[in-house]
């Protein structure tokens, strides 16, 4: 087995004032090796994107992390803020959902790629840098990458625009990228296309990456390895394979079900019933069982932790009962 890149324990991040504190993520552990894929999914609030925040030390002064991240040997939560600048941005890309945001509206495409090439080689010429720019916009297929160089975020379509994060975020050769919803601004074409860039940009370089979304069927056909996440916790881990053909957790099944289909429109999707919890008022006992309709009254006084069952790790108490069919 080779040794794991980035290797995440506890990870446990809260937020409030004095006395009145609440947990957004709670008890994180994961690992994953140089060059695979791991698939993040959960609905809003769910705490995919507080947990990736905290390992980066990207959150307010408010927030409380605790756990580790272990990554190359030193810890992402404890390190001081010049190292975890150092990594951020060069061995570690992040591509977020709105590309616009991320931008700045006033600074060429070229200048804020050759900038973020600049922060972290200092050796390279301006010269070079903006030749690597150029190599970059074309890794990522953007037509003409010489004069495309020379647009405002604003010119260019919110494809193009993603493609161009991407571009940034390979920028200073990462070995771990974190993508987090990104492809959901985006038309279902652009998105498959978007997907498929990053699948080869990531296999060709050998990069591990962190994939986030709220659709499970953006990790699919991507992800080696996929954790269903809900009310701050992970409910469900396996192989992509794992997840779809042995799920062992009510949720995970909810979130299959209320997948688009291929078999065009009309389809009408099962989505889950109602809401999750906000930090503030999660339920005693399993998180999810105020939407389950498995629920038994064990389930709302204990809360499952995650144990082998069938091909998947799963955080349900009647994840048994769940191999044939539906439970009564
Ligand atoms: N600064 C903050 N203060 C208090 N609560 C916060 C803060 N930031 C996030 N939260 C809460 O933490 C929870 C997890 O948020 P997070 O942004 O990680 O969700 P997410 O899974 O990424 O959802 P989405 O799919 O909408 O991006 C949410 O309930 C959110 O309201
Ligand atoms: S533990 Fe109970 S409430 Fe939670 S998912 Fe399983 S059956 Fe549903
Ligand atoms: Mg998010």
């Amino acid at each position: 087995m080779t040794a794991p890149l980035l290797e995440v324990t506890g990870l446990t991040t809260t937020f409030g004032t004095g006395g009145k504190r609440a947990s957004a993520v709670r008890g994180l552990d994961f690992t994953l090796e140089p060059g695979k894929v791991l698939g993040i999914v959960g609905e809003s609030g769910s705490g995919k994107s507080v947990a990736m925040m905290s390992m980066l030390q990207l959150l307010a002064p408010s927030a409380k992390v605790t756990g580790s991240a272990i990554y190359k040997g030193r810890d992402l939560i404890t390190m001081g803020p010049r190292d975890i600048r150092k990594i951020r941005g060069k061995e570690i890309g992040c591509i977020f959902q709105d590309p616009l945001s991320a931008f700045n509206p006033v600074k060429t495409i070229g200048h804020q790629i050759v900038e973020a090439i600049l922060l972290h080689d200092s050796k390279i010429s301006k010269r070079a840098a903006t030749e690597h720019a150029t190599s970059l916009l074309a890794d990522v297929a953007i037509p003409q990458p010489g004069e495309r160089l020379g647009q405002y975020p604003h010119e260019f379509s919110g494809g193009m625009r993603q493609r161009a994060m991407i571009a940034m975020a390979l920028a200073n050769g990462p070995n771990l990228l974190i993508a987090d919803e990104p492809t959901t601004a985006l038309d279902v074409t652009v998105q498959a296309q978007i997907l498929d860039l990053l699948r080869k940009l990531t296999e060709e370089r050998g990069i591990a990456t962190i994939l986030i979304t709220h659709d499970l069927g953006v990790v699919a056909g991507m992800a080696d390895e996929i954790m269903v996440m809900y009310a701050g916790r992970v409910v469900e881990r396996g192989s992509a394979e794992a997840i779809f053909y042995d799920t062992r957790h009510p949720y995970t099944r909810g979130l299959i079900a209320a997948m688009p289909k291929l078999d065009g429109p009309g389809e009408i999707l099962r989505a889950i019933e109602g809401t999750p919890p906000s930090i503030w008022t999660r339920p005693p006992g399993c998180s999810f069982a105020p939407r389950c309709s498995f629920a038994i009254e064990a389930c709302r006084t204990t809360e499952p932790g995650l144990r082998r069952v069938g091909e998947t790790e799963t955080a349900c108490m009647r994840a048994e009962e769940l191999d044939k069919g539906m439970p009564a």
